[in-house]
């Protein structure tokens, strides 16, 4: 949710911002003394258990509260609080967003997080990235911090992997643990989210992911688990989505009998904002808060609900008490949430951030040992790309964090390399505004507007001189009145060639793009839009006719198509650096605009990305590729054109500085992927599945909250996939990913051996499985020591192999470090369908230990009696 807009908006203005630098300047020492003197002194202060006193603390609260002053608990208010009771002294608590910095109250520090989180496969610094979020939290008084992220990767195309973590749910739960202590242990409540199997963004609503117990169990709820039984956490977030046909807000299953019964949450779990679809149903299945208002959870839907039976009051005793359980746990009452010895602004973050950056920045390719540069070798280095200025810190939506100063790639490789290296930059491509402007149109362009949704009707006529009215990203109310608007015009060639035609509309816009009559563009999700583009080929002088069939669903028309052929695209002065350049560095992927929520993205790279790498690898062929975005992405293109390939993921606010240090050889890489890097799109094993289009389909619902029907269809996506998710799938089918899961190179080379592990051991007990990295090249460097296990005789199929341990070792050249991992009953358990449970089967294992899923030297059997 992005509304909190307006505050962040009237910090950037340049009045607050004045008044702003006063406040930090003047104000804060005044506030800090008044609070040491009025004994207000907080301190970081982790939770305290449970307890019987905080039980009969909450239930005295309890007992002065009216009917309805406890439902109007329910609700939250002002979109980012829970509701105040000023009568019996229960003041608001406070929220923030999340998985990359703490977003909502001004600019903040930008941190690599979510899946960049996931590339360090570090649980250390899970827990410092934790304590940075929880201190930046307690500087701007918050209560809640509305992260960690936990969905599975499922597909590299869903809009907010990004925030989330990663394919595999052993290194996702074994991530957040320490992730949630690190914020609580600052007197901060994390929230997990989004619970449960929101793993598409789009139409987020109204999807339902289908999915069998034992995939859920196996795959999608594990990091949820383990967010709740070993990290603690104190609240959690549902989804927007239905998952088995049941919205998640009011989904019996998920809240009901696993979050609440099986694994025991204490805390308090909210909704997602407005995901609740039904206050009654909401109220029965387990929804403790409904953010961002009351919409459904109110006293008019929940008062006559009571009187009737079919809401208990001992139900809605139970979520306020849940709230006031916390709040005592964390001393909300006692202490000010402020915390006079954190910062808005910290130093010692920015250096969590730049850690962050240089253990998450993955290098997939270094063919001929081009990595690390030789600064004393360059004289001229041509910097070039959409990602290399300005800095892309994150994706977009409700993470988006505002940095002080983040560090571009251009500034932080300018800035490594000092005055006496000459740089050379150029985005490269033109902004998308500018190719909408400058499409030669062919006989001029017919505007229709209808007065209805489906092209019928009289419609008014214009003659614009260009289709590009787009402010990208936008969104607005809904339209009054239902309208559609066709553009119909001709494009004619020039050259012969492959030409991109380019479309964009705002957030909720739907549209159609037809050629010579044949649809090649189609937008018409629900929710959220991405810049869409189609490469079609023509010959010398050829005329196409373009129709435009755009249908707005806010007041203003938001739309811009334009056609550029390929030669065209790459600007000529990013041609002449390039080739004037010792080494080029060609920053592209995803941003804000292109991934983030609220929709899905494309696999293949931003519009025209692929044409600047080929243009640039073809003046130089000294070309380093950085990427920024969410997972893989498309790279065949290109990828045999060039030597070095890094990947960014979305680095945080330092990104730029460890670009450069891992460039020039200051830090030797050492991310790990977090997730396959699929070939195509289509290689995906979740594509047959994931729009719905294969076993999907559609049922109109109506749920009615007291007199409030609200209509939706659901789309019904069927996860065909099952368990075979990333690796999963790539190991079981025996066939090599173009990168696999665990992989990432280094500028040292590492061995492993003497693995041990005992020939038997009683089914269920601790296995311990010990081994020897060794560091056997030249440089300082990490390696990640990943141990997968395979279940050959196991009664039902398995996938071939799944992660269960993994260790990261720091090693000087030539040292070897010891490694012993315990295997739980939980590394060798499957989720039986019929018991219900978790199940060995005794018999034989295999227990592999390597650098990647695809690349395990050492194996050894181990027999469970
Ligand atoms: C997002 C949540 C976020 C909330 C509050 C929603 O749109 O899905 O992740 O915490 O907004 O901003």
């Amino acid at each position: 949710m992005r509304y909190p807009f307006r505050v962040m908006k009237n910090l950037h203005n340049r009045s607050t911002k004045a008044i702003f630098v006063f406040a930090q300047a003047y104000l804060l020492p005044v506030l800090l003394a008044c609070a040491a003197v009025s004994g207000l002194q907080a301190a970081a202060q982790a939770p305290v258990p449970d307890s019987p006193a905080i039980e009969a603390k909450a239930h005295a609260l309890l007992a002065k509260l009216t009917l309805q002053q406890k439902i109007e608990l329910l609700g939250g208010v002002d979109s980012m609080y829970t509701q105040a009771i000023p009568s019996i002294g229960l003041p608001r608590f406070k929220m923030s967003d999340a998985s990359v910095g703490v977003r909502t109250w001004g600019p903040t520090t930008a941190y690599a997080g979510g899946v960049a989180l996931a590339a360090t496969w570090d649980t250390a610094f899970a827990r410092e990235l934790g304590m940075s979020l929880g201190k930046d939290a307690r500087a701007r008084s918050v209560n809640f911090l509305l992260g960690p992220g936990v969905n599975i990767a499922r597909s590299p195309v869903a809009g907010r992997n990004f925030e989330y973590l990663s394919e595999d749910p052993y290194l996702n739960s074994k991530l957040v643990v320490p992730y949630i202590q690190g914020v609580q242990s600052q007197g901060v409540i994390a929230t997990v989210k989004h619970y449960a199997l929101n793993d598409q963004e789009f139409n987020r609503h109204n999807a339902s992911s289908d999915v069998d117990e034992r995939t859920m169990r196996e795959i999608y709820l594990p990091s949820f688990e383990a967010a709740v039984t070993k990290g603690h956490v104190d609240a959690v977030m549902n989804s927007y989505n239905l998952v088995n046909g049941v919205h998640a807000t009011q989904n019996e299953f998920l809240n009901l009998k696993v979050l609440k019964g099986d694994w025991g949450f204490k805390g308090v779990l909210m909704s997602d904002w407005a995901a609740t679809y039904d206050g009654v149903a909401a109220a029965n299945n387990g929804l403790d808060l409904e953010m961002p208002s009351p919409r459904f959870m109110n006293a008019e839907t929940l008062l006559p609900a009571i009187k009737n039976g079919t809401v208990k009051e001992s139900t809605i005793d139970g979520h306020v008490l849940r709230l006031f359980r916390v709040m005592y746990r964390y001393g909300f009452l006692d202490r000010p949430q402020f915390d006079p010895a954190d910062s808005t602004y910290s130093v010692a973050d920015r250096a969590v951030a730049l850690q962050g950056a240089l253990e998450s920045i993955t290098l997939l390719k270094n063919e001929g040992h081009l990595l690390p540069l030789d600064p004393a070798k360059i004289k001229t280095i041509a910097i070039i790309g959409p990602n290399a200025y300005p800095a892309v810190t994150g994706g977009g939506g409700s993470s988006e964090a505002h940095a002080f100063e983040p560090v571009s790639t251009l500034t932080g490789i300018a800035n490594f390399l000092g005055p006496n290296v000459h740089v050379l930059y150029s985005r490269g491509l033109p902004d998308m505004p500018e190719v909408f402007q400058q499409t030669q149109w062919q006989g001029g362009i017919k505007m229709e507007t209808f007065p209805s949704a489906d092209f019928t009707g009289t419609p008014e006529t214009s003659s614009p001189r260009s289709i590009g009215n787009l402010r990208p990203g936008m969104r607005g109310p809904a339209a009054r009145a239902p309208r559609s608007i066709r553009y119909t015009t001709s494009f004619k060639a020039g050259e012969a060639g492959k030409y991109l035609v380019l479309a964009a509309s705002s957030r909720q816009d739907a549209f159609k793009i037809l050629i010579d009559g044949k649809q090649i563009l189609d937008q018409g999700h629900a929710e959220g839009q991405v810049p869409q583009y189609a490469t079609i080929d023509l010959n010398a002088g050829q005329t196409v006719s373009v129709v435009a069939d755009y249908l707005p669903r806010t007041p203003a028309v938001n739309f811009g198509l334009g056609i550029v052929s390929g030669p065209d695209l790459v600007s000529a002065d990013a041609k002449k650096f390039a080739s004037l350049a010792d080494v080029v560095v060609v920053a592209v992927g995803f941003d804000p605009i292109t991934e983030g929520e609220g929709h899905d993205r494309t696999f293949a790279l931003p519009w025209g990305q692929d044409q600047l790498i080929q243009a640039m690898a073809a003046a130089n062929p000294r070309t380093i590729v950085t990427l920024t975005g969410g997972g893989g992405m498309e790279t065949q293109n290109w990828l045999d054109k060039v030597p070095a390939l890094l990947h960014t993921w979305y680095p945080g606010q330092e990104g730029g500085t460890a670009v450069a240090e891992i460039l020039f050889g200051k830090h030797d890489p050492e991310g790990k992927l977090p997730v396959t890097f699929d070939r195509s799109w289509e290689d995906n094993p979740s594509a047959p599945y994931y729009y719905g289009v294969s076993g999907g389909d559609t049922t109109l619902h109506t749920v009615g909250a007291n007199g409030k029907p609200l209509d939706y269809t659901i789309q019904h996506i069927k996860y065909g996939d099952k368990l075979m998710v990333g690796y999963r799938y790539w190991t079981t089918e025996g066939k090599q990913p173009l990168f696999p899961f665990g992989f990432g190179l280094s500028y040292t080379t590492f061995s492993f051996s003497n693995l041990h592990v005992p020939a038997t051991a009683p089914s269920g007990s601790a296995v311990p499985v010990s081994f020897d990295v060794t560091n056997t090249g030249k440089a300082a460097g990490a390696e990640v020591a990943q141990l997968y296990v395979s279940d050959p005789s196991a009664k039902v199929s398995r996938p071939e192999r799944e992660l269960k341990g993994f260790d990261k070792v720091r090693l000087a050249p030539g040292a070897t470090q010891h490694v012993t991992l315990n295997l739980d009953a939980r590394a060798f358990s499957y989720w039986d369908e019929q018991a219900h449970k978790w199940t060995i089967d005794p018999g034989k294992f295999v227990i592999r230990v390597g650098d990647s899923s695809e690349n395990t030297p050492l194996t050894a059997n181990l027999t469970l009696k």
